[in-house]
């Protein structure tokens, strides 16, 4: 992908023409979700989860990237992983080269090893088992020059360096601050190359200054968008799978020249998870 400088977001410039790339993506089905533990603020367990829904709208999340044209792979949901479904934090794959992902809370600490498992039996001959806890794609998030990765609440930012070594990118550590937002991916989206949004105020004021140098063009969103987790989104360089709710991110997205389709995960909410932590991208 070639990065050209671009100043296509001030009002009334022509939105840029965005293309799409086809991607794979990696899914779990919430046959076995459910919130019986409460380790982020959204998770309430007295809260009931209608499981049988939570599959309908996954299973909707599903249908929509194979029509948009992305290959989607499934791994089996384990009884007794609830939390399985949110497949981001799987793992961490870049130029085909897998980085496991350690959990910090034990009720998750099995799902590391099953996606590892998944890998192996797929054929993927480059992985990593991690030796310090990081949350998958919950909070490393790729660009074309660096890997964004977050910090505050789960990972450990000694799996930053980790991260760096084994796949030979710069990554960048940025600091979560607003518990709400714990995983990077709930507050900050690739949109495409190195084109990005994000929340502002889910950040340190250090952690800011370096968004701010190195996006200057980044997208800013709301605290209402962002409260319907409206970062939690997947974008293929053209569509943007994101929250229906967050109504006027879609709009900010449309003026950049982006295709916004909202979708409804209400059951995977309860969770503190939408449509990104619902999908690992496999990066070739
Ligand atoms: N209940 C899960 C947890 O707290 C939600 C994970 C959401 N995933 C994500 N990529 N942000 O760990």
């Amino acid at each position: 992908m070639t990065l050209e400088p671009t100043r296509t977001t001030t009002a009334g410039a022509p939105a840029k023409t965005r293309v799409q790339r086809r991607r794979r993506y990696l899914m779990c089905r919430p046959a076995h979700f459910e919130v019986v533990y409460a380790i982020n603020p959204w998770m309430d367990p007295a809260k009931p989860v209608d499981t049988a829904l939570a599959v309908l709208q996954w299973e909707r999340l599903r249908d929509l990237y194979v029509e948009l044209g992305h290959t989607v792979d499934l791994i089996d949901p384990v009884p007794g992983l609830p939390d399985m479904v949110y497949a981001a934090n799987g793992a961490t794959v870049v130029d085909g080269k897998v980085l496991g992902a350690s959990f910090r809370n034990a009720e998750r600490r099995a799902e590391g090893p099953a996606y590892l498992d998944w890998f192996r039996a797929n054929g993927f001959t480059t992985r990593h088992d991690p030796e310090y806890v990081n949350e998958g794609e919950g909070d490393f998030l790729v660009t074309d020059r660096f890997v964004l990765a977050g910090y505050g609440f789960r990972s450990d930012d000694r799996s930053h360096r980790e991260a760096q070594s084994f796949f030979g990118r710069p990554v960048i550590s940025l600091e979560l601050v607003d518990p709400r937002y714990y995983h990077l991916d709930t507050a900050l989206a690739v949109l495409d190359g190195d084109e990005i949004m994000y929340h502002p105020e889910a950040f340190s004021e250090s952690s800011r200054a370096v968004l701010r140098t190195l996006f200057p063009d980044a997208v800013e969103v709301s605290a209402a968008d962002a409260a319907v987790l409206g970062l939690n989104a997947v974008s293929d360089g053209l569509h943007v799978v994101l929250p229906e709710a967050a109504g006027t991110l879609a709009e900010q997205l449309r003026a950049r020249g982006f295709r916004p389709i909202g979708v409804d995960l209400s059951e995977l909410l309860k969770g503190g998870g939408s449509v990104k932590c619902c999908t690992l991208e496999i990066r070739p």
